[in-house]
């Protein structure tokens, strides 16, 4: 047998990225790689890129400029280019950057070994086809767990158009993957050791699909039907989009015990005019009447959402509706972001894009209020007893950490045994970023 190659991968972005470059690893282990977590000894580097925000797609120039030398000591090395700025700039990328052998986007990445196999043999290889034959059906299953959590693609893809996004353009169109082989994938999971599986998708409760009994269901159906697997003890789903939480989804949540009482459920402003603008196609209001729904159904449920500061046309009042909205929810965590204007998106081409310093300082003032909202949920939770699933090692001697079902952060004094476990937890404390406990007898 030949020295295994080595295969160095580098995540950016999402969940789905991680997800992905499982699968590319996995795939890649057929040609016989085996996966490394030292660039400097690899023989193939993949980066595994995000398109969303300017800063994020810089990323992948200078990192590629910081494997330049390695490169160049070592000619036989092949560097990739696979996920969101792949698809994005393919041609442009292997145009600009010699150093690249290879660029693969996400709706290919099954063609992955025979694009690495080309360029091999000293080919430039570039695919960022949609193409017609189903990619998960000719990846690989997920092999091995890498611990008791695990994420699964149910859903890829976004057919909303959001006027600021690239999501739609360098994913493609809002696919669902059939129950049948998401159930399969999920009971590997549990019999590799998974307890707790996070389904992803770009528009995750959009999915929809044949059930058991034949007739069209929705992301409900398909929890239900995942809930019932022995060893799938925990079920979360993300990335919601608003107009696509059903009935169904909703009442789910308060009769599916395994389903976590979190939900990420992006909003991105709190003016309707914004809002409009963005073609978010829901109102302010819409979103506050959803949030009473689902509490209704979940009364102990945490919301978060993703929030953009700065959209074109975005004035001082509309920022206000924004704060006002986040006071009227209260949110147990939120990502927010500066407006990045994309290329190939309609708002980019708008002229009434916000200045920087006014940016900055709504980001910060809507950054506090978020802090505040996060830190108070947290407090909220001390003195409870919470169940939490023991994910690995802390930072400190003889700590274990693990995720709430509210998905804060719990660290404990305990044997590394618990690993996997579910145990309850009573909460001590509650620090910046996560809770402190003792495992209740
Ligand atoms: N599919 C998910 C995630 C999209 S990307 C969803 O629909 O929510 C994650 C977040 O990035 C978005 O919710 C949005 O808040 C932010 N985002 C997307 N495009 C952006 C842009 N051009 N500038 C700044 N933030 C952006
Ligand atoms: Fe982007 Fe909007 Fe689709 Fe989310 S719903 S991926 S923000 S276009
Ligand atoms: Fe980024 Fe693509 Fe995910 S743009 S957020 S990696 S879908």
């Amino acid at each position: 047998m030949p020295d295994p190659k080595k295969l160095f991968i580098k995540t950016y972005g999402c969940q789905m990225n991680v997800y992905d470059s499982e699968r590319m690893a996995e795939a890649m282990g057929g040609e016989g790689y085996v996966v490394t977590d030292r660039a400097d000894d690899a023989d193939m580097i993949l980066l595994n890129t995000c398109h969303i925000r300017e800063k994020a797609a810089e990323k992948v120039y200078s990192e590629l400029g910081r494997l330049k030398p390695l490169k160049e000591a070592r000619p036989d090395l092949r560097i990739g280019v696979a996920g969101c700025v792949a698809q994005a700039e393919g041609a442009e990328i292997i145009a600009r950057q010699p150093l690249v052998d290879l660029v693969v986007g996400p709706q290919s990445y099954h063609r992955l070994p025979e694009l690495a196999r080309r360029a091999g043999q000293g080919a430039r290889a570039v695919d960022t086809d949609f193409p017609e034959e189903d990619k998960f059906e000719r990846l690989a299953r997920p092999r091995a767990a890498h611990g008791p959590t695990a994420f699964l693609t149910v859903q890829e893809g976004c057919d909303k158009f959001c006027a600021f996004c690239v999501v739609p353009y360098t994913r493609g169109a809002e696919v669902s993957r059939p129950a049948d082989r998401i159930e399969a994938e999920a009971r590997a999971l549990a019999a590799a050791g998974v307890r707790e599986l996070t389904l992803l998708g770009q528009n995750v409760n959009a999915w929809h699909g044949r059930t058991e009994d034949g007739t069209e269901g929705g992301l409900a159906a398909l929890i239900r039907r995942l809930a019932a697997i022995e060893g799938v003890e925990r079920l979360r789903y993300t990335t919601s989009h608003p107009n696509d939480m059903d009935d169904a989804l909703i009442a789910a949540h308060g009769e599916v015990p395994a389903l976590m009482p979190y939900l990420h459920l992006p909003v991105q402003s709190g003016s309707d005019r914004i809002l409009k603008a963005m073609n978010r196609k829901h109102t302010a209001d819409a979103y506050l009447r959803l949030v009473e729904r689902i509490r209704a159904a979940r009364p102990d449920i945490l919301l978060s959402s993703d929030f953009i500061v700065g959209f074109p046309g975005e004035t001082d009042a509309d920022f206000e509706d924004t704060l006002a909205l986040v006071r009227a929810v209260g949110f147990g965590a939120s990502f927010s972001f500066k407006y990045s204007p994309r290329p190939g998106t309609p708002a980019a081409e708008r002229g009434n894009q916000v200045p920087a310093e006014v940016m900055d300082d709504r980001l910060q003032r809507l950054q506090a209020l978020i802090t505040s909202q996060q830190r108070a949920a947290q407090d909220g939770m001390v003195g409870r007893t919470v169940e939490v699933l023991f994910e690995k090692p802390g930072r400190l001697p003889g700590q274990m950490v693990g995720k709430s079902g509210h998905l804060h952060a719990v660290h404990v004094l305990a044997p590394e045994a618990i690993r996997g476990q579910i145990r309850p937890v009573r909460i001590t404390e509650s620090g910046p970023n996560s809770l402190g406990g003792e495992v209740a007898a």
